[in-house]
């Protein structure tokens, strides 16, 4: 496949900016248990400082679009929070479309839920009937008879789960929606949670059968983008009657943090697969796989 592509996306999640923080208020909280794992394990994982080394490929690459699939803080506190900001703040100013949606670290602790603190901080990037601060889920027409839809399944847990939930209110508006396209029109979907428990259910998407069952009847739906796990994934699914599924792994872990520069074409997609390389400093990205899809027709399974 050689057709000059439509969009040029690059995906990228699980950014996990952190500020580990001593405020004794933090022991009412799920937080205490977020700074402790952060003292202990996360800030040895992941180092978000190498982030800025993705704006010279981007531009190298042509990239347009950046999708950034959730949890850009670690325990949702405003200082993280201001971080990740400067970072997308950074991508902007280079003339780099954003899109994000929050991660379940996003909504860590209660309060940071109940007050929706993702969405004052990013709340300019949609705009559509649908908001994704109050109705969990938006769209944006990307032309060419594109649409991304954004899915927030987000929510504060318990002390030792992260799951996400997938409403019966998103259900029936996600449901809604593809509905209303015109049948040639195509869309990527972009949720924080995968698609099915491939580890922990604890860690899972709630009522992901329910999702399931949707794209089953909606095959327009042709991507499925999604990060939480922190391991890259490529799954074609089509022979099931659901979409690619593309999981970017994170782009902010120092052992082999890994994105995807995906362009989508009349006929198809190509995935092109990026992993840090840290024998040199700062942080290179190498080309590691590419992936060439052909649109299938659309054929629902009722
Ligand atoms: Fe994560
Ligand atoms: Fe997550």
């Amino acid at each position: 496949m050689t057709d000059k592509p439509l969009f040029r996306l690059a995906h990228i999640s699980d950014l996990h900016f952190s500020k580990i923080t001593w405020n004794p208020s933090q022991f009412f909280s799920k937080r205490w248990l977020g700074n402790l794992n952060l003292l202990l394990a996360r800030r040895h994982t992941f180092d978000p400082s190498c982030l800025t080394t993705l704006i010279p490929i981007f531009h190298e690459r042509n990239v347009e679009t950046v999708l950034i699939t959730g949890d850009l803080t670690s325990t949702a506190q405003a200082a993280e929070f201001k971080m990740a900001q400067q970072f997308i703040e950074n991508l902007q100013n280079e003339k780099f479309q954003v899109f994000t949606l929050p991660g379940n670290h996003d909504h860590y602790t209660k309060n940071a839920y109940k007050n929706k603190l993702f969405y004052q901080y990013f709340s300019a990037n949609y705009a559509s009937k649908e908001n994704l601060k109050d109705d969990e889920m938006t769209k944006i027409f990307l032309g060419h008879d594109w649409w991304l839809f954004a899915l927030d399944t987000a929510l504060a847990t318990s002390l030792f789960s992260s799951n996400g939930y997938f409403s019966s209110e998103l259900e029936q508006k996600l449901e809604s929606a593809l509905q209303e396209l015109p049948k040639n029109h195509r869309v990527i979907l972009v949720n924080h949670f995968p698609l099915f428990a491939n580890e922990s259910k604890r860690k899972s998407l709630i009522r992901r059968e329910a999702l399931q069952k949707i794209l089953k009847r909606f095959p327009q739906v042709k991507l499925y983008l999604h990060g939480h796990s922190h391991r890259h994934c490529i799954a074609d699914l089509r022979s099931s009657h659901l979409p690619i599924i593309l999981d970017s792994g994170s782009a902010a872990q120092k052992n082999k943090g890994t994105w995807n520069l995906i362009d989508i074409t009349a006929d198809g997609c190509v995935i092109e697969v990026f992993q840090n390389i840290r024998k040199s400093n700062p942080t290179s990205w190498e080309s590691v796989a590419k992936s060439n899809f052909t649109w299938l027709k659309d054929e629902a399974l009722v």
